[in-house]
């Protein structure tokens, strides 16, 4: 365990430029962990940043929450949605506002990986869901950051990156096994990290780091499960794409705690195309800058 620490340490220290979260992002954290926070301070810290304010407005609004009347500022925003959501809605937003629009630099397909990320948000947030999980917007997000190691390597060390593509694509194996074998870590172990580097609450960077090894989780199994199958799900029916060229395989411990039947997947799949419909605010959001 050690050692593969080091190995994570190695590489991070490779990137130099080290991606952060826009600074209102961090401010608004800290703010929501004072109990004596109101609504009204809260928006004045996200109007001083416009796009931040621009984009929430445009995911408050957007067919995802459905809401009958148009929402117009901020503070009402915080109202109605309540702290927690909005929260999740400013860590969407600023991580596509971090990666989003970056100029590709190889084989890697930017646009293919969001839709499979929001796609395995999707996911997550509906089986979450169904399984009474409470924590639906945290489930969403949760899919959505799975595989965020990647686009950090694309960005970071692209020709480590293209290496790696280049095996998946040769050696008809998984980019977990080239990464391995490139890197000496995974992008589950770099996404871990980022997410520990930004402060986000602990239970992201746990289902980012144990997503493809999810019993080896001791804590927020369940989500963690969750994560992986969603993340198998969405390779299998082919939403969007994170650059493997086969679909991995199902963890059958992780599998079995869902308790999902064949017809409780058949209707979850007739959801997913209605979610994925709604959440099309967060692929317009992936490609704008
Ligand atoms: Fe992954
Ligand atoms: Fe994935």
């Amino acid at each position: 365990m050690d050692d593969d620490k080091n190995r994570v340490q190695e590489i991070v220290k490779r990137i130099t430029d080290l991606p952060t979260l826009p600074a209102v992002m961090m401010q608004v954290l800290s703010m929501m962990q004072d109990p004596s926070t109101t609504a009204n301070d809260l928006g004045k810290a996200i109007i001083s940043d416009q796009a931040l304010a621009t984009n929430i407005l445009k995911v408050v609004n957007s067919a995802y929450y459905g809401f009958p009347r148009k929402i117009n500022t901020i503070t009402q925003s915080i109202l109605i949605l309540g702290f927690d959501t909005i929260k999740n809605i400013i860590l969407t937003t600023s991580i596509f506002d971090v990666f989003s629009d970056k100029e590709e630099k190889g084989r890697f397909d930017r646009e293919r990986f969001w839709e499979h990320s929001i796609a395995c948000g999707v996911a997550t947030k509906i089986i979450a869901e169904r399984m009474g999980f409470v924590m639906q917007e945290e489930s969403f997000l949760s899919g959505l950051l799975h595989d965020i190691g990647k686009v950090v390597l694309d960005e970071f060390l692209p020709d480590d990156f293209n290496k790696i593509l280049k095996k998946v694509e040769e050696e008809n194996i998984l980019i977990i096994d080239a990464e391995r074998s490139v890197l000496g870590v995974t992008h589950a172990e770099i996404g871990s990290w980022i997410a520990e580097e930004w402060n986000i609450p602990h239970s992201f960077s746990h289902t980012i780091a144990y997503h493809h090894n999810p019993l080896l989780a001791k804590e927020d199994t369940i989500i963690v499960s969750i994560v992986h199958v969603s993340d198998i799900l969405c390779s299998a029916i082919g939403a969007g794409s994170g650059g493997n060229q086969k679909v991995p395989r199902i963890n059958t411990e992780a599998w079995l705690k869902l308790k999902l039947n064949m017809s409780a997947i058949e209707s979850i799949l007739k959801k997913f195309d209605e979610e994925m419909e709604k959440a099309s605010v967060f692929i317009e959001l992936s490609k704008s800058k």
